[in-house]
Protein backbone atom coordinates (compact mmCIF):
# COMPACT_ATOMS: atom_id res chain seq x y z
CA UNK A 1 0.00 0.00 0.00
CA UNK A 2 1.78 3.33 -1.18
CA UNK A 3 2.56 5.94 1.38
CA UNK A 4 3.43 9.55 1.05
CA UNK A 5 5.84 11.22 3.03
CA UNK A 6 5.97 14.64 3.57
CA UNK A 7 8.48 16.87 5.13
CA UNK A 8 6.97 20.07 6.40
CA UNK A 9 7.53 23.96 7.21
CA UNK A 10 8.62 24.63 3.11
CA UNK A 11 7.03 27.93 1.62
CA UNK A 12 5.48 26.77 -1.92
CA UNK A 13 6.92 28.90 -4.49
CA UNK A 14 7.66 28.42 -8.12
CA UNK A 15 5.08 27.43 -11.03
CA UNK A 16 3.70 24.30 -11.89
CA UNK A 17 0.44 22.79 -14.73
CA UNK A 18 -2.90 21.87 -13.77
CA UNK A 19 -4.37 18.68 -16.00
CA UNK A 20 -7.56 18.00 -17.44
CA UNK A 21 -10.85 17.96 -15.10
CA UNK A 22 -11.39 14.34 -13.79
CA UNK A 23 -14.78 15.19 -13.83
CA UNK A 24 -15.38 16.64 -16.74
CA UNK A 25 -13.19 13.76 -18.42
CA UNK A 26 -15.88 10.40 -16.71
CA UNK A 27 -19.31 11.89 -18.50
CA UNK A 28 -16.91 12.69 -21.23
CA UNK A 29 -15.85 9.39 -22.02
CA UNK A 30 -18.84 7.84 -21.52
CA UNK A 31 -20.65 10.12 -24.30
CA UNK A 32 -18.43 8.32 -26.60
CA UNK A 33 -21.10 5.80 -26.23
CA UNK A 34 -23.72 7.81 -27.94
CA UNK A 35 -22.35 7.26 -31.26
CA UNK A 36 -20.79 4.74 -33.90
CA UNK A 37 -18.44 7.32 -34.98
CA UNK A 38 -14.87 7.50 -33.11
CA UNK A 39 -14.39 10.41 -30.62
CA UNK A 40 -11.01 11.72 -29.58
CA UNK A 41 -10.53 13.55 -25.91
CA UNK A 42 -7.29 15.67 -25.62
CA UNK A 43 -6.50 17.02 -22.27
CA UNK A 44 -6.93 13.63 -20.88
CA UNK A 45 -5.68 13.68 -17.14
CA UNK A 46 -3.43 10.26 -16.32
CA UNK A 47 -5.32 9.27 -13.27
CA UNK A 48 -6.47 5.33 -11.82
CA UNK A 49 -10.11 6.33 -12.46
CA UNK A 50 -9.90 7.23 -15.92
CA UNK A 51 -8.02 4.16 -16.34
CA UNK A 52 -10.54 1.95 -15.03
CA UNK A 53 -13.32 3.71 -17.18
CA UNK A 54 -11.52 2.89 -20.14
CA UNK A 55 -11.57 -0.67 -19.02
CA UNK A 56 -15.39 -0.76 -18.01
CA UNK A 57 -15.50 0.75 -21.49
CA UNK A 58 -13.38 -1.92 -23.92
CA UNK A 59 -14.83 -4.70 -22.01
CA UNK A 60 -17.90 -4.04 -23.54
CA UNK A 61 -16.43 -3.60 -27.12
CA UNK A 62 -15.63 -0.23 -27.71
CA UNK A 63 -11.49 0.03 -28.85
CA UNK A 64 -9.97 2.04 -26.79
CA UNK A 65 -6.63 4.00 -28.40
CA UNK A 66 -4.17 6.37 -25.87
CA UNK A 67 -1.30 8.36 -26.89
CA UNK A 68 0.02 10.84 -24.04
CA UNK A 69 -2.67 12.87 -23.07
CA UNK A 70 -5.11 12.13 -26.27
CA UNK A 71 -7.74 9.12 -25.72
CA UNK A 72 -9.86 7.81 -29.04
CA UNK A 73 -12.66 5.68 -28.42
CA UNK A 74 -14.48 3.78 -31.46
CA UNK A 75 -18.02 2.34 -29.93
CA UNK A 76 -18.91 1.31 -33.14
CA UNK A 77 -19.50 -2.11 -32.15
CA UNK A 78 -21.27 -2.76 -28.46
CA UNK A 79 -21.28 -6.33 -27.87
CA UNK A 80 -22.15 -5.98 -24.33
CA UNK A 81 -23.59 -3.66 -22.57
CA UNK A 82 -22.92 -4.23 -19.16
CA UNK A 83 -20.89 -2.91 -16.02
CA UNK A 84 -19.89 -5.32 -13.87
CA UNK A 85 -19.79 -5.39 -10.09
CA UNK A 86 -16.03 -5.55 -9.40
CA UNK A 87 -15.55 -2.92 -11.47
CA UNK A 88 -18.15 -0.18 -10.63
CA UNK A 89 -17.44 -0.75 -6.73
CA UNK A 90 -13.86 0.87 -7.53
CA UNK A 91 -15.13 3.42 -9.26
CA UNK A 92 -18.81 4.61 -8.50
CA UNK A 93 -18.78 7.04 -11.62
CA UNK A 94 -19.11 4.10 -13.65
CA UNK A 95 -22.93 4.36 -13.27
CA UNK A 96 -22.33 7.29 -16.08
CA UNK A 97 -22.75 4.70 -18.46
CA UNK A 98 -26.14 3.82 -17.96
CA UNK A 99 -28.14 6.40 -19.94
CA UNK A 100 -25.73 6.12 -23.18
CA UNK A 101 -26.43 2.66 -23.10
CA UNK A 102 -29.76 2.63 -22.77
CA UNK A 103 -29.93 5.34 -25.28
CA UNK A 104 -27.75 3.52 -28.17
CA UNK A 105 -28.51 -0.31 -27.33
CA UNK A 106 -32.31 0.07 -26.12
CA UNK A 107 -30.88 -2.19 -22.78
CA UNK A 108 -27.76 -2.01 -20.16
CA UNK A 109 -27.19 -3.51 -17.46
CA UNK A 110 -25.21 -1.46 -14.84
CA UNK A 111 -23.82 -2.77 -11.26
CA UNK A 112 -25.45 -0.33 -8.52
CA UNK A 113 -22.21 1.91 -7.66
CA UNK A 114 -22.83 1.52 -3.69
CA UNK A 115 -22.00 3.71 -1.28
CA UNK A 116 -18.45 5.37 -0.04
CA UNK A 117 -16.63 6.84 2.43
CA UNK A 118 -18.34 10.29 1.97
CA UNK A 119 -22.04 9.01 2.00
CA UNK A 120 -24.24 6.46 0.45
CA UNK A 121 -24.18 7.70 -2.91
CA UNK A 122 -28.17 6.27 -4.08
CA UNK A 123 -28.71 6.94 -7.83
CA UNK A 124 -32.70 6.78 -7.64
CA UNK A 125 -32.40 10.20 -9.48
CA UNK A 126 -30.84 8.34 -12.76
CA UNK A 127 -33.34 6.00 -12.18
CA UNK A 128 -36.75 7.49 -11.57
CA UNK A 129 -35.58 9.91 -14.66
CA UNK A 130 -34.74 7.01 -17.29
CA UNK A 131 -38.40 5.74 -15.91
CA UNK A 132 -39.86 8.87 -17.19
CA UNK A 133 -38.61 8.50 -20.11
CA UNK A 134 -40.09 5.32 -20.95
CA UNK A 135 -37.32 2.60 -20.06
CA UNK A 136 -38.61 -0.54 -18.21
CA UNK A 137 -36.07 -0.24 -14.81
CA UNK A 138 -35.93 -3.23 -12.59
CA UNK A 139 -33.20 -3.24 -9.70
CA UNK A 140 -31.90 -6.70 -9.02
CA UNK A 141 -28.73 -8.90 -8.01
CA UNK A 142 -27.68 -5.47 -7.17
CA UNK A 143 -27.63 -4.48 -10.71
CA UNK A 144 -30.02 -1.77 -12.51
CA UNK A 145 -31.52 -3.49 -15.25
CA UNK A 146 -32.42 -0.96 -17.74
CA UNK A 147 -34.63 -1.70 -21.28
CA UNK A 148 -36.78 0.44 -23.88
CA UNK A 149 -36.48 0.08 -27.50
CA UNK A 150 -36.32 3.51 -27.89
CA UNK A 151 -36.22 6.51 -25.15
CA UNK A 152 -39.16 9.03 -25.39
CA UNK A 153 -38.76 12.85 -24.42
CA UNK A 154 -39.62 13.68 -21.00
CA UNK A 155 -39.92 16.74 -18.51
CA UNK A 156 -37.81 15.44 -15.40
CA UNK A 157 -37.61 17.28 -12.27
CA UNK A 158 -34.92 15.79 -10.14
CA UNK A 159 -35.48 16.02 -6.36
CA UNK A 160 -32.14 17.50 -5.78
CA UNK A 161 -29.53 18.85 -7.94
CA UNK A 162 -27.20 16.01 -8.93
CA UNK A 163 -24.59 16.66 -11.22
CA UNK A 164 -23.97 12.54 -12.51
CA UNK A 165 -27.93 11.91 -12.37
CA UNK A 166 -27.96 15.12 -14.72
CA UNK A 167 -25.24 14.32 -16.89
CA UNK A 168 -26.84 11.11 -17.14
CA UNK A 169 -30.02 12.12 -18.16
CA UNK A 170 -28.72 14.89 -20.76
CA UNK A 171 -26.61 12.18 -22.46
CA UNK A 172 -29.75 9.78 -22.44
CA UNK A 173 -32.13 12.23 -23.77
CA UNK A 174 -29.87 12.94 -27.09
CA UNK A 175 -31.07 10.17 -29.09
CA UNK A 176 -34.99 9.91 -27.21
CA UNK A 177 -37.74 10.81 -29.68
CA UNK A 178 -38.90 14.38 -28.53
CA UNK A 179 -37.32 17.17 -26.64
CA UNK A 180 -36.57 16.19 -22.62
CA UNK A 181 -36.35 19.07 -20.05
CA UNK A 182 -34.15 18.45 -17.02
CA UNK A 183 -35.07 21.08 -14.23
CA UNK A 184 -33.59 21.66 -11.44
CA UNK A 185 -30.58 20.57 -13.52
CA UNK A 186 -27.07 20.53 -11.90
CA UNK A 187 -24.86 23.37 -13.19
CA UNK A 188 -21.26 22.54 -12.48
CA UNK A 189 -18.74 23.61 -15.24
CA UNK A 190 -18.31 19.77 -15.83
CA UNK A 191 -22.15 19.76 -17.25
CA UNK A 192 -21.41 22.39 -19.94
CA UNK A 193 -18.38 20.69 -20.94
CA UNK A 194 -20.17 17.81 -21.84
CA UNK A 195 -23.32 19.67 -23.40
CA UNK A 196 -20.68 21.09 -25.66
CA UNK A 197 -19.32 18.29 -26.51
CA UNK A 198 -22.44 16.39 -27.26
CA UNK A 199 -23.67 20.04 -29.57
CA UNK A 200 -20.31 19.14 -31.71
CA UNK A 201 -21.48 15.57 -31.61
CA UNK A 202 -25.03 17.10 -33.19
CA UNK A 203 -26.83 16.84 -29.96
CA UNK A 204 -29.19 19.54 -29.81
CA UNK A 205 -28.78 21.08 -26.43
CA UNK A 206 -29.47 24.78 -24.60
CA UNK A 207 -29.77 25.84 -21.10
CA UNK A 208 -26.81 24.12 -20.28
CA UNK A 209 -25.39 25.91 -16.97
CA UNK A 210 -28.87 26.93 -16.02
CA UNK A 211 -31.07 24.79 -14.01
CA UNK A 212 -33.37 23.98 -17.15
CA UNK A 213 -31.60 21.68 -19.78
CA UNK A 214 -33.74 21.20 -23.05
CA UNK A 215 -32.67 18.23 -25.40
CA UNK A 216 -34.38 17.82 -28.49
CA UNK A 217 -33.76 14.04 -29.52
CA UNK A 218 -31.76 13.29 -32.86
CA UNK A 219 -31.84 9.81 -34.98
CA UNK A 220 -27.65 9.59 -34.40
CA UNK A 221 -24.55 11.59 -32.93
CA UNK A 222 -21.34 12.08 -34.95
CA UNK A 223 -17.81 11.88 -33.98
CA UNK A 224 -16.24 14.80 -32.77
CA UNK A 225 -12.52 15.67 -31.12
CA UNK A 226 -13.04 17.55 -27.85
CA UNK A 227 -10.45 18.77 -25.62
CA UNK A 228 -11.04 18.57 -21.59
CA UNK A 229 -12.09 21.64 -19.69
CA UNK A 230 -8.94 22.21 -16.87
CA UNK A 231 -9.54 20.47 -13.27
CA UNK A 232 -10.95 23.87 -11.23
CA UNK A 233 -10.56 21.17 -8.34
CA UNK A 234 -7.25 20.36 -8.49
CA UNK A 235 -6.50 24.27 -9.17
CA UNK A 236 -8.48 25.00 -6.39
CA UNK A 237 -6.38 22.10 -4.48
CA UNK A 238 -2.70 23.71 -5.33
CA UNK A 239 -3.90 27.23 -4.48
CA UNK A 240 -4.81 26.09 -0.62
CA UNK A 241 -1.60 23.65 -0.47
CA UNK A 242 0.08 27.10 -1.54
CA UNK A 243 -2.13 29.37 0.88
CA UNK A 244 -1.73 27.16 4.22
CA UNK A 245 2.31 27.45 3.58
CA UNK A 246 2.68 31.17 2.94
CA UNK A 247 3.35 30.41 -0.40
CA UNK A 248 3.74 32.25 -3.65
CA UNK A 249 2.77 30.22 -6.52
CA UNK A 250 1.62 30.64 -10.87
CA UNK A 251 -0.60 27.65 -12.24
CA UNK A 252 -0.39 27.43 -15.80
CA UNK A 253 -3.04 25.35 -18.26
CA UNK A 254 -5.94 26.52 -16.18
CA UNK A 255 -7.95 29.49 -14.93
CA UNK A 256 -9.97 31.11 -11.99
CA UNK A 257 -13.09 30.59 -14.05
CA UNK A 258 -15.60 28.71 -12.19
CA UNK A 259 -13.77 29.26 -9.19
CA UNK A 260 -15.42 32.52 -8.08
CA UNK A 261 -16.58 31.11 -4.71
CA UNK A 262 -13.16 29.38 -3.56
CA UNK A 263 -11.00 32.85 -5.12
CA UNK A 264 -13.39 34.84 -3.24
CA UNK A 265 -12.67 32.81 0.15
CA UNK A 266 -8.77 32.62 -0.37
CA UNK A 267 -8.90 36.25 -1.11
CA UNK A 268 -10.71 36.40 2.67
CA UNK A 269 -7.88 34.59 4.52
CA UNK A 270 -5.62 37.10 3.01
CA UNK A 271 -4.56 35.29 0.09
CA UNK A 272 -3.56 37.68 -3.30
CA UNK A 273 -4.91 36.24 -6.26
CA UNK A 274 -4.38 37.15 -9.78
CA UNK A 275 -5.82 35.63 -13.23
CA UNK A 276 -4.66 35.81 -16.49
CA UNK A 277 -5.56 34.27 -19.52
CA UNK A 278 -4.58 30.52 -18.67
CA UNK A 279 -2.84 30.58 -15.26
CA UNK A 280 -3.92 31.77 -11.57
CA UNK A 281 -1.34 33.27 -9.37
CA UNK A 282 -1.77 33.09 -5.54
CA UNK A 283 0.81 34.65 -3.28
CA UNK A 284 -0.32 34.07 0.67
CA UNK A 285 0.45 36.35 3.55
CA UNK A 286 2.90 34.92 6.85
CA UNK A 287 -0.48 33.73 8.59
CA UNK A 288 -4.14 33.08 7.05
CA UNK A 289 -7.17 34.42 8.91
CA UNK A 290 -9.40 31.91 9.14
CA UNK A 291 -12.45 31.58 6.48
CA UNK A 292 -16.19 30.24 7.49
CA UNK A 293 -17.68 27.88 4.59
CA UNK A 294 -20.72 26.14 3.69
CA UNK A 295 -21.04 23.92 0.57
CA UNK A 296 -24.10 23.84 -2.02
CA UNK A 297 -23.82 23.16 -5.73
CA UNK A 298 -22.52 25.54 -8.41
CA UNK A 299 -22.01 28.47 -8.17
CA UNK A 300 -21.86 28.50 -4.75
CA UNK A 301 -18.67 26.99 -2.68
CA UNK A 302 -18.15 23.59 -3.80
CA UNK A 303 -17.73 19.92 -1.57
CA UNK A 304 -14.82 18.77 -3.26
CA UNK A 305 -13.19 21.96 -1.60
CA UNK A 306 -14.34 21.47 1.91
CA UNK A 307 -11.54 19.40 3.54
CA UNK A 308 -8.88 21.35 1.71
CA UNK A 309 -10.33 24.52 3.60
CA UNK A 310 -10.91 22.83 6.64
CA UNK A 311 -6.96 21.90 6.40
CA UNK A 312 -5.94 25.90 5.99
CA UNK A 313 -8.38 26.75 8.57
CA UNK A 314 -6.74 24.26 10.98
CA UNK A 315 -3.17 26.55 10.94
CA UNK A 316 -5.13 29.99 10.28
CA UNK A 317 -5.90 32.75 12.60
CA UNK A 318 -9.17 32.50 14.39
CA UNK A 319 -12.23 30.35 14.26
CA UNK A 320 -14.10 28.84 11.28
CA UNK A 321 -17.49 27.20 11.32
CA UNK A 322 -17.83 24.55 8.07
CA UNK A 323 -21.39 23.40 7.02
CA UNK A 324 -21.22 20.13 5.10
CA UNK A 325 -24.71 20.08 2.79
CA UNK A 326 -24.13 17.99 0.26
CA UNK A 327 -22.98 14.80 1.40
CA UNK A 328 -24.07 13.48 5.30
CA UNK A 329 -20.19 11.96 5.89
CA UNK A 330 -17.76 14.48 4.41
CA UNK A 331 -15.79 14.74 7.65
CA UNK A 332 -13.41 12.12 7.45
CA UNK A 333 -10.36 14.65 7.77
CA UNK A 334 -11.29 15.77 10.54
CA UNK A 335 -10.21 12.89 12.80
CA UNK A 336 -6.59 12.94 10.89
CA UNK A 337 -6.05 16.27 11.43
CA UNK A 338 -6.58 16.20 14.62
CA UNK A 339 -3.74 13.65 14.97
CA UNK A 340 -1.64 16.22 13.21
CA UNK A 341 -2.96 18.70 16.39
CA UNK A 342 -5.98 20.30 14.21
CA UNK A 343 -8.21 21.57 16.71
CA UNK A 344 -11.74 20.91 15.11
CA UNK A 345 -15.31 19.84 16.96
CA UNK A 346 -17.65 18.45 14.65
CA UNK A 347 -21.46 18.71 15.62
CA UNK A 348 -23.75 16.67 12.81
CA UNK A 349 -22.95 18.64 9.44
CA UNK A 350 -20.86 21.56 11.31
CA UNK A 351 -17.14 21.62 12.15
CA UNK A 352 -15.90 24.50 14.52
CA UNK A 353 -11.86 24.30 13.37
CA UNK A 354 -10.12 27.30 16.09
CA UNK A 355 -7.20 27.90 14.47
CA UNK A 356 -3.46 26.45 16.25
CA UNK A 357 0.00 27.61 16.03
CA UNK A 358 1.40 24.79 13.93
CA UNK A 359 0.40 21.25 13.44
CA UNK A 360 3.37 17.99 14.34
CA UNK A 361 3.56 15.75 11.67
CA UNK A 362 2.58 12.14 12.44
CA UNK A 363 1.26 9.13 10.51
CA UNK A 364 -2.39 9.54 9.08
CA UNK A 365 -4.85 7.50 7.00
CA UNK A 366 -6.31 8.66 3.90
CA UNK A 367 -10.24 7.77 3.49
CA UNK A 368 -11.47 9.44 0.01
CA UNK A 369 -10.11 11.45 -2.41
CA UNK A 370 -10.09 14.71 -1.40
CA UNK A 371 -9.76 14.19 2.72
CA UNK A 372 -6.54 12.94 1.46
CA UNK A 373 -5.34 15.73 -0.26
CA UNK A 374 -6.44 17.77 2.84
CA UNK A 375 -3.90 15.75 4.59
CA UNK A 376 -1.33 16.59 2.07
CA UNK A 377 -2.08 20.56 2.65
CA UNK A 378 -1.66 19.91 6.27
CA UNK A 379 1.48 17.83 6.13
CA UNK A 380 3.42 20.27 3.63
CA UNK A 381 2.73 23.05 7.08
CA UNK A 382 3.09 20.81 9.72
CA UNK A 383 6.52 20.65 11.86
CA UNK A 384 8.52 17.56 10.85
CA UNK A 385 7.71 14.41 9.07
CA UNK A 386 3.88 13.30 8.12
CA UNK A 387 3.59 10.00 6.57
CA UNK A 388 -0.21 10.11 4.93
CA UNK A 389 -1.15 6.09 4.34
CA UNK A 390 -3.36 4.49 1.79
CA UNK A 391 -2.72 7.05 -0.77
CA UNK A 392 -4.07 5.18 -3.55
CA UNK A 393 -7.31 7.24 -3.37
CA UNK A 394 -5.07 10.51 -4.21
CA UNK A 395 -4.19 8.58 -7.40
CA UNK A 396 -7.74 8.35 -8.29
CA UNK A 397 -8.01 12.52 -8.63
CA UNK A 398 -4.68 14.14 -8.87
CA UNK A 399 -2.10 13.59 -11.60
CA UNK A 400 1.56 13.08 -11.01
CA UNK A 401 1.24 14.95 -7.28
CA UNK A 402 4.37 14.13 -5.70
CA UNK A 403 5.97 15.68 -9.19
CA UNK A 404 4.25 18.89 -9.28
CA UNK A 405 4.06 19.49 -5.58
CA UNK A 406 8.58 18.89 -6.22
CA UNK A 407 8.45 21.53 -8.66
CA UNK A 408 6.81 23.96 -6.25
CA UNK A 409 9.99 22.95 -3.75
CA UNK A 410 8.11 20.99 -1.66
CA UNK A 411 9.90 17.73 0.11
CA UNK A 412 7.90 14.67 -0.65
CA UNK A 413 8.15 11.08 -1.85
CA UNK A 414 6.29 7.97 -2.39
CA UNK A 415 7.03 5.03 -0.12
CA UNK A 416 6.35 2.27 -1.59
C1 LIG B 1 -20.34 14.47 -8.43
O1 LIG B 1 -20.75 13.32 -7.72
C2 LIG B 1 -18.82 14.48 -8.37
N1 LIG B 1 -18.28 13.28 -9.03
C3 LIG B 1 -18.37 14.54 -6.91
O2 LIG B 1 -16.95 14.62 -6.89
C4 LIG B 1 -18.95 15.81 -6.28
O3 LIG B 1 -18.59 15.84 -4.91
C5 LIG B 1 -20.48 15.79 -6.42
O4 LIG B 1 -20.84 15.66 -7.81
C6 LIG B 1 -21.11 17.06 -5.89
O5 LIG B 1 -20.58 18.17 -6.55
C7 LIG B 1 -18.25 13.24 -10.39
O6 LIG B 1 -18.64 14.18 -11.06
C8 LIG B 1 -17.69 12.00 -11.01
P1 LIG B 1 -24.47 14.25 -6.81
P2 LIG B 1 -22.29 12.81 -7.82
O7 LIG B 1 -25.28 13.28 -7.57
O8 LIG B 1 -22.84 13.19 -9.12
C9 LIG B 1 -27.65 12.83 -3.57
C10 LIG B 1 -14.78 14.06 -6.21
O9 LIG B 1 -14.21 14.19 -5.13
N2 LIG B 1 -28.22 12.02 -4.66
O10 LIG B 1 -24.39 15.66 -7.29
O11 LIG B 1 -22.31 11.40 -7.39
C11 LIG B 1 -26.24 12.42 -3.19
O12 LIG B 1 -26.26 11.37 -2.24
C12 LIG B 1 -16.21 13.56 -6.26
O13 LIG B 1 -14.26 14.32 -7.33
C13 LIG B 1 -29.34 11.22 -4.40
O14 LIG B 1 -29.85 11.18 -3.28
O15 LIG B 1 -22.97 13.70 -6.69
C14 LIG B 1 -25.66 13.69 -2.61
O16 LIG B 1 -26.06 13.82 -1.27
C15 LIG B 1 -16.74 13.19 -4.88
N3 LIG B 1 -29.87 10.47 -5.41
C16 LIG B 1 -26.31 14.79 -3.46
O17 LIG B 1 -27.49 14.18 -4.04
C17 LIG B 1 -29.34 10.47 -6.67
O18 LIG B 1 -29.87 9.78 -7.57
C18 LIG B 1 -25.44 15.31 -4.59
O19 LIG B 1 -24.92 14.19 -5.27
C19 LIG B 1 -28.19 11.28 -6.92
C20 LIG B 1 -27.67 12.05 -5.90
Amino acid sequence: MDKLLIEGGVRLTGETVISGAKNAALPLLCAALLTREPVTFTNVPRLNDIGTLLKLLSQMGVKVERDADSVTLDASVLDNPVAPYEMVKTMRASILVLGPLVARCGEARVSLPGGCAIGARPVDQHIKGLQAMGAEVAVEHGYVHAKVPRLKGARLFTDMVTVTGTENLMMAACLADGETVIENAAREPEVVDLANCLVAMGARISGAGTDVIRIRGVERLSGTTHRIMPDRIETGTYLCAAAATGGDIRLTGTSSAYLDAVVDKLMDTGCEVVTERDAIRLKAPARLTAVSIRTAPYPAFPTDMQAQFMAINAVATGAAMIRETIFENRFMHAVELQRLGADIRIDGNTAVVQGVERLQGATVMATDLRASASLVIAGLVAEGETVIERIYHLDRGYERLEEKLSALGARVRRLA
